[in-house]
C-alpha cells in the first residue's frame, strides 16, 4: 500500500477513536516499536535502491510526524471532554477575599469627608514631636501633669530646653505647625495616631486615634464654635442630635468646653451606653488661647480661633457598638471583614 492510501485510511481509524485507549491501540499499530506500520516501513528503507532511500525515507517520516500529532490532538481533545463530563456545574464558584477597610480608616473617612464639604484642609504630621510642639507651644506650664512621665512616652531625654522628643500625646502639635508654617486664615482638619502611657483594657489603648480641627481668622466667635459641631455632629451620626456645652480647661484654649451629645442609642431617655444620662461625651473644644496665636507669631488682637480634638476610636466604638477598643488592633478577619459601610 502507498503511503498516501496508508494515510486516508489512518484518518479514517482516527475518527472513530472514542476514547483514550482505542487511541492507545491505533498509536501501536501505526508507530509501535514492533509491529507498527510505519515502524516496519522504516525497517524496510535499507532494502530500497540507493536512489529511492532518501525521498522515500522523507515521505514515511513526515507521514510518521502527521500521524504523531494528530494522536497527540486526538488525545488532547478526548481528555478535555471527559473533564468536561466530570465537572459538576451545580458547585459553588470560588469567592474571592475581597478586603474590607478597616472600621478607624472608615470613619475617619467620613469625618474627613464632612469637613472637606466645608472647605477644610487635611494636614498631618509627625508621631515623633518635641516636647516644644507637642505642649510648650500649646501654653502647658512647665509643671503640667500631662507632661509627667506617667502620661507621655518618651523617646528621649536629651535636656531640658524642650528638644526632648517624645510620642505625640496629641494631635494638637499639628495645629502649631501649620500655623508656624502660613498666615491666617487657618481651616484644617488633623487626623492621626497618638499615644499615652495606658495599659491596653476594654476601653484604653497606648495607641489611638484622633482628628482635630482648627479655625483662626478674623472675627471667629464661639457660636462658629457652636455651630459647627452642632453641624459636624449631627452628619456624623445621622441624626437630629443635640449637644450640650461644659466648661473645662485645656492649656491651649480659653474658654475651654467638653462637648457631650444626646444619646445616639436612647436619643436622651437613658440606657446602658449613656449610662443613664442621656448624653455622651465625645469631644474637647475651645477657642484658640491668645498665647497660642502669640506663639506662633499670630496677632492675638486681630485674630482668633477655635478648636476641637475628638477619638475616632470612641466614635467607632459607639457608632458600630463595639464592646472592646482591643479589637481594633488585633487583626482578626472575622471582626475586620464585617466593615465596609458606616451604620
Ligand atoms: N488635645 C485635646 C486632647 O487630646 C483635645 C482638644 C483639641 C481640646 C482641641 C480642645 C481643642 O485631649
Amino acid at each position: 500500500m502507498d503511503i498516501h492510501s496508508l494515510q486516508k485510511e489512518f484518518e479514517t481509524r482516527l475518527s472513530s477513536v472514542s476514547d483514550v485507549k482505542q487511541l492507545e491501540e491505533l498509536r501501536n499499530e501505526y508507530v509501535g516499536r514492533k509491529r507498527g506500520v510505519i515502524t516496519s516501513l522504516l525497517k524496510d528503507i535499507p532494502k530500497l535502491s540507493a536512489e529511492e532511500r532518501g525521498p522515500q525515507g522523507k515521505r514515511i517520516n513526515e507521514f510518521k510526524q502527521l500521524v504523531e500529532d494528530a494522536l497527540e490532538a486526538r488525545r488532547a481533545q478526548l481528555e478535555g471532554a471527559a473533564q468536561f463530563v466530570e465537572a459538576d456545574w451545580s458547585l459553588p464558584g470560588h469567592e474571592y477575599h475581597v478586603g474590607a477597610i478597616h472600621p478607624l480608616t472608615l470613619v475617619r473617612r467620613r469625618i474627613e469627608d464632612i469637613f472637606r464639604e466645608m472647605g477644610y484642609a487635611i494636614a498631618e504630621g509627625p508621631e515623633i514631636e518635641t516636647d516644644f510642639l507637642n505642649f510648650t507651644a500649646l501654653n502647658f506650664p512647665p509643671d503640667h501633669p500631662a507632661r509627667d512621665t506617667q502620661d507621655t512616652l518618651f523617646v528621649d531625654r536629651l535636656d531640658e530646653t524642650g528638644k526632648n522628643r517624645l510620642l505625640r500625646t496629641h494631635t494638637s502639635p499639628v495645629q502649631i505647625r501649620t500655623m508656624l508654617a502660613g498666615k491666617p486664615p487657618v481651616r484644617i482638619l488633623c487626623p492621626g495616631r497618638v499615644y499615652r502611657k495606658d495599659e491596653f483594657d476594654a476601653t484604653h489603648s497606648p495607641v489611638f486615634h484622633q482628628v482635630e480641627a482648627l479655625v483662626v481668622d478674623e472675627g471667629i466667635t464661639f457660636a462658629d464654635l457652636k455651630g459647627t459641631l452642632l453641624y459636624f455632629l449631627q452628619k456624623l451620626f445621622s441624626k437630629d442630635v443635640q449637644i450640650s456645652l461644659r466648661p473645662t480647661f485645656f492649656p491651649f484654649t480659653e474658654p475651654s468646653a467638653d462637648v457631650s451629645v444626646s444619646c445616639v442609642f436612647c436619643g436622651g431617655k437613658g440606657c446602658n451606653i449613656c449610662k443613664f444620662s442621656g448624653w455622651i461625651e465625645i469631644l474637647g473644644s475651645g477657642m484658640v488661647h491668645p498665647n497660642v496665636l502669640e506663639n506662633v507669631g499670630y496677632d492675638s488682637e486681630k485674630y482668633s480661633g477655635f478648636a476641637f480634638g475628638l477619638g475616632i476610636d470612641r466614635v467607632a466604638i459607639l457608632l458600630y457598638g463595639i464592646p472592646d477598643i482591643r479589637m481594633f488592633f488585633q487583626s482578626d478577619i472575622r471582626f475586620l471583614s464585617q466593615f465596609r459601610v458606616i451604620p
